[in-house]
């Protein structure tokens, strides 16, 4: 039996942003006291979409120094960069040969990211999800904390490990293997903060790759600057309720509430009741303070990080090494398997 391993990856691609770190990072943090965990920079998914060369490495080195300013381990667990183990595109191969079109081509987030443009975007967007599943059964990761936006390309892995079980049953046993040799992965989705909505509009989310900075908090923002986008955030007329029902139709005050939940580790509730029937200002005012004392620290760490270069390099190739050795193993049964 394989012991309880947690995978989950952040993009290099800049402006990392609240909800990566409520949606993300923050749980990262906790499963470290339960499992064994690897984190990964997944630069191989950035490049999916044009990157500046230049940027592409400062944002690796910049998602590291956030994993490490947020309380993740590199000693104890495991941080790496994607690219630095050949086995995520080796097995991401193999996998486009098990995925199937049709699976692929109903992934809402191609749809949303590809839009109108769908003969010019990169074949590697299309395989986006193909890749995730070669990250993720690369060291069979029984599960893996994500945002709900990702909870489809969670689906689609579980769906490429059962085929690719199924497809080399016969070669599974006849190596000694066991039964199946991917786990069926779990995602971990929970809490308040599941989907941090943008602050200027209530029915996106709230995204590094929005044009306008005052739709999201990043985790390098001063205090005047989370002041600031904090007051501007679009809010409705009416006080806050004091039940969470009242929440419903109200999607940028359902927003604001779930964020002070998900900082405080409490629920939409237990906001209302300390909020509820005051003004939209006394508690903007309350989330400013809590945001400005529970991402400062952060900010301020991630930039002393960032001054030492090498030093986040080498906790990288550590990692990477350490990565490798499960990896390589992985990919040494999978060609067994596949008859290699
Ligand atoms: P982005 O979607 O901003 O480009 P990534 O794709 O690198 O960020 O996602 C990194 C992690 O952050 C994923 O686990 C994703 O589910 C989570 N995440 C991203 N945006 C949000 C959000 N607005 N709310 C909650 N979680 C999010
Ligand atoms: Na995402």
């Amino acid at each position: 039996a394989v012991a309880e391993r947690v995978f989950s990856g952040v993009q290099p691609t800049g402006n990392l942003h609240l909800g990566n770190y409520l949606g993300a990072i923050k749980r990262f943090v906790a499963l470290q006291e339960t499992h064994d965990c690897l984190y990964c920079v997944v630069d191989l998914h950035a490049i999916t979409v044009w990157q500046d060369p230049e940027e592409l490495k400062r944002h690796t080195r910049e998602v590291t120094a956030a994993f490490i300013a947020c309380g993740i381990d590199p000693k104890a667990h495991i941080v790496f960069n994607q690219s630095q183990v050949s086995g995520h595109a080796e097995l991401a191969w193999i996998f486009n040969c098990v995925a199937r079109m049709g699976w692929l081509s109903r992934m809402t987030q191609f749809k949303e990211k590809a839009g109108k443009d769908r003969e010019n975007v990169s074949l590697g967007l299309f395989a986006y999800p193909s890749l995730m599943a070669a990250d993720i059964l690369l060291y069979r990761a029984t599960h893996v904390p994500v945002g709900e936006d990702q909870k489809q390309h969670l689906e689609l892995t579980r769906d490429i490990a059962q085929k690719f079980n199924v497809d080399f049953a016969a070669s599974i046993a006849a190596n000694g293997l066991g039964d199946a040799y991917f786990p069926l992965t779990e995602p971990l989705i929970a809490g308040p903060a599941t989907r941090v909505m943008s602050l200027r509009d209530g029915s996106k989310k709230m995204s590094k790759s929005d044009p306008s900075d005052f739709s999201r908090i990043n985790l390098t923002d001063d205090a005047d600057a989370i002041a600031g986008k904090v007051r501007k955030a679009k809010t409705d007329p009416e006080p806050l309720p004091s039940e969470e029902a009242g929440l419903k139709a109200r999607p940028e005050a359902d927003n604001l509430v779930g964020i002070y939940a998900a900082l405080v580790d409490g629920s939409r509730q237990s906001v209302l009741d300390q909020f509820g029937g005051g003004q939209f200002s006394t508690f903007k005012s309350a989330l400013v303070d809590l945001a400005v004392a529970k991402l400062g620290p952060i900010g301020a760490e991630m930039k002393r990080l960032m001054d030492d270069p090498g030093a986040i390099d080498a906790i990288l190739i550590d990692g990477a090494d350490r990565a490798r050795v499960i990896a390589d193993r992985t990919i040494a049964d999978v060609k067994d398997i596949v008859g290699m």
